[in-house]
């Protein structure tokens, strides 16, 4: 089978590699891929703004199978473009991908099916947002509705706080954002969840945590995430029955009633308060680098389950898991969230050995004069999978002093919460 990944992170150099242990695999072919993808795959630059190029291209290579990464081509309906002209692909339609694509069409969704999640607040205009502040218990939450990559979420101790994010939103800082959110401050510990679907079967597809600041001890800002761990500390049969009764079943529930099945992974980002889960947000992909943490304990074959979802066969098909802890760490360029260099040499990358039960996922990455260079903020994702969490950081950790890449940084605290110093 030929396959095309669409993406260039961490999680899609992770889905390259597992789809690639299928016997199945003839070729795959990443838009755009990085450095990390080009050893297993054929990168190919393309102008994804107009899915014509893809259509093109899937056409003149014969390919059978395309699987979506990011949020943004979904939330743009490449896969009803790519199904109009019978392609097959893996990831939710338009209307589906809005469960990321709106803050507010989730909110409304969870309304109308008491799907628990924070109490909010819609406003259109700076007036009425804030004359509601001056009725405000704080913390509470802005957020731009629309896609803002993570960034469009204040949380706010104060009311000048409020004031500010309020201005920034309105005033065009996330671009087509024209309305916002207030929300009640949640306080418990986030999971992300994730589950995958055929548009009628859902199945479990892991748990993790991961740390979104830049520094240790979750301080500083936020960013794509700096490692992760899987499984959840606080995962367990109740919670998970709760998870899916009280906000998966009724969210696909809500999506059929517009007339869209669910195909594809569903990420809930989850707050867990006493043992009850409150819906944060969804994303309608996979999570990066949740994503990189959870594939190596896949002991099935990704590409079928892939395909079963697109035929609407998942029911008939078995996902098992290696009881493993599995830990992530990213190497970030120095300076990110911020500003940072760009096209750096990785010089020892090739003479680090990687061991057998740890990944070196590339994300900005590139090769440049056969060297491979950093291109992005978050650059390398260093996996392990072992008996404990302790042991996978370590391992980690001892790789990434022998890489010394002198442009990066780390967190070494991934974890904390599992590991007893
Ligand atoms: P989001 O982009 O919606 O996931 O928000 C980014 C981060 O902000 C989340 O991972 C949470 O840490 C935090 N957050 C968002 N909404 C809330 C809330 N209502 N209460 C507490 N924290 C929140
Ligand atoms: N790690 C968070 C995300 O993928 O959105």
């Amino acid at each position: 089978m030929k396959v095309g990944i669409i993406g260039s992170g961490g999680r899609e150099h992770a889905l390259c590699h597992a789809l690639k242990k299928s016997d199945k695999i003839k070729e795959i072919y990443c838009f755009p891929g990085n450095a990390g993808t080009a050893k297993i795959a054929q990168n190919i630059s393309l102008d994804l703004q107009d899915f014509n190029n893809l259509k093109e291209f899937i056409f003149l290579k014969k390919i059978d199978l395309i699987v979506v990464g990011p949020e943004k081509p979904l939330v743009d309906g490449i896969v009803d473009f790519l199904e109009k002209q019978n392609i097959k692909v893996f990831g939710p339609n338009k209307i589906a991908a809005q469960l990321e694509g709106s803050k507010i069409f989730t909110k409304n969704l969870c309304n109308k099916y008491k799907i628990p999640t924070a109490k909010f607040g819609i406003f259109t205009n700076k007036e009425d947002a804030n004359i509601f502040l001056n009725s405000s218990n704080f913390p509470l939450v802005i957020k731009a509705d629309g896609l803002a990559s993570g960034k469009g979420v204040y949380i706010c101790e104060k009311k000048n706080k409020a004031i500010e994010a309020i201005n920034e939103i309105f005033d065009g800082k996330f671009g087509d954002a024209k309305n916002l959110l207030i929300e009640e401050f949640l306080e418990g510990e986030e999971m992300s969840y994730f589950v995958i679907s055929d548009g009628k079967t859902i199945k479990n597809f892991g748990t993790a945590q991961d740390h979104k600041r830049v520094l240790e001890g979750d301080k500083g800002k936020n960013t794509g995430g700096m490692g992760a761990y899987s499984p959840s500390r606080l995962i367990s049969d109740s919670l998970d029955k709760k998870i899916i009764n009280k906000i998966i079943k009724p969210t696909l529930r809500g999506l059929k009633e517009l007339g869209a099945t669910y195909k594809g992974f569903l990420y809930a980002g989850l707050m867990i308060i006493k043992n009850e889960p409150y819906l944060i947000e969804y994303n309608v992909r996979m999570g990066d680098p949740e994503c990189q943490t959870i594939l190596p304990k896949l002991n099935s074959d990704l590409l079928e389950i892939i395909i079963s979802c697109c035929d609407g066969s998942l029911d008939k098909t078995k996902i098992n898991w290696h009881d493993k802890k599995s830990l992530s760490i990213v190497l970030c360029s120095k300076g990110y969230p911020d500003e940072f260099e760009k096209n750096i040499p990785i010089k020892k990358l090739n003479q680090i050995k990687i061991r057998d039960n740890m990944f070196c996922y590339h994300a900005g990455t590139k090769i440049i004069k056969n060297e491979v260079c950093s291109i992005g903020g978050r650059v390398l994702n260093f996996v392990c999978l072992s008996e404990s969490f302790k042991e996978s950081r370590n391992e980690i950790l001892n790789t990434l002093n022998l890489l010394s890449w002198e442009n990066g940084f780390f967190r070494k605290d991934i974890g904390y919460k599992v590991i007893n110093e």
